[in-house]
């Protein structure tokens, strides 16, 4: 909550005439595995609203893991650098730059979560709703990095979780297990449909990503006809409550996954969304750089 805090306040602040130098003289180094639009332009802009720089290293320049080992990648980057931001294909790669790096390491996606995702889409809920406390996020589709991070997110906020997901394409088993016992100590429920009618019925954030994540190409037309029953359109919402709002971390699939109508409707907050991504992660950047 801390941090929701401070995204706000960043916001605010940058808002109205911009945001100590807080991290003048620091240099963020961003590593990528994968391609980014917003992860790439929110963290790189934000060290710069702070005072500070953002360096971007492309898939082809560090090679990780490939050129040189992940360890020795991570002790030479924390002789130049403040602090690493990776977009890793496999999670165990940021683990393991974590491992090795004396400096402050922050996943930007891996094929298991998506936190500064997670952080982002929960400020996002909180400036519209003013709680996050007793709200229900329903997510509709793969059960992939971002359906995990959300679920961490709304476990540890307090928002009560549903997500609806073809047979074969659920949230891992040992994610539920891990989100359990976070959400007994918030006094929220966690269930999973098959049918994504269930899942949003009284739904105050209707929430869903592509169906082939980065990584998962060979899959696209496969994946194509299991999830085509998993659309957020304009029937789907009308289940949900009332003022539900719809959200989407972004790039859309249009006609797939999300209508251009819901998309582009009063309920939809996905640019907003997009836009706090930036605010929240400058929360972070200020935790751990400054
Ligand atoms: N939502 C998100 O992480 O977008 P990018 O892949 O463009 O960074
Ligand atoms: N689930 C998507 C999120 C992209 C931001 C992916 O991993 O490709």
């Amino acid at each position: 909550m801390e941090l929701l805090d401070l995204a706000v306040f960043l916001k605010r602040e940058w808002k109205s005439g911009g945001n100590r130098p807080v991290l003048a003289g620091k240099v963020l180094g961003m590593v990528f595995q994968k391609p980014s639009l917003r992860t790439r332009v929110s963290f790189e802009v934000g060290m710069k609203h702070l005072g500070g720089d953002a360096l971007y290293l492309s898939p082809d320049e560090i090679g990780l893991g490939k050129r040189e080992s992940i360890a020795d990648v991570a002790r030479v980057l924390s002789g130049y650098v403040q602090g690493i931001m990776a977009r890793v294909f496999a999670h165990d790669h940021v683990l393991e730059l974590a491992k090795w790096a004396s400096v402050p390491v922050i996943n930007g996606l891996s094929d298991y979560n998506h936190p500064c995702q997670g952080l982002g889409d929960i400020m996002t809920v909180y400036e519209h709703f003013g709680r996050v406390e007793g709200l229900k996020v329903a997510f509709i589709g793969d059960g992939n990095n971002v359906a995990t991070s959300l679920l961490m997110a709304s476990a540890l906020l307090g928002a009560n979780f549903s997500i609806a997901s073809p047979p074969g394409y659920e949230l891992k088993a040992s994610t539920l297990v891990k989100a359990r016992p976070l959400a007994e100590d918030s006094h929220i429920t966690i269930e999973t449909f098959e049918d994504p009618i269930a899942a949003v019925a009284d739904a105050d954030v209707v929430y869903t990503d592509t169906w082939t994540s980065m990584g998962q190409e060979a899959e696209a037309a496969e994946r194509r006809k299991r999830f085509q029953k998993y659309q957020v359109n304009t029937q789907l919402l009308a289940k949900a409550s009332k003022g539900a709002i719809v959200m989407h971390c972004l790039p859309a699939h249009r006609g797939e996954e999300l209508t251009d109508e819901v998309a582009d409707g009063p309920q939809s907050k996905i640019f907003p969304q997009a836009e706090n991504r930036m605010h929240a992660q400058k929360a972070v950047l200020v935790e751990l750089m400054s």
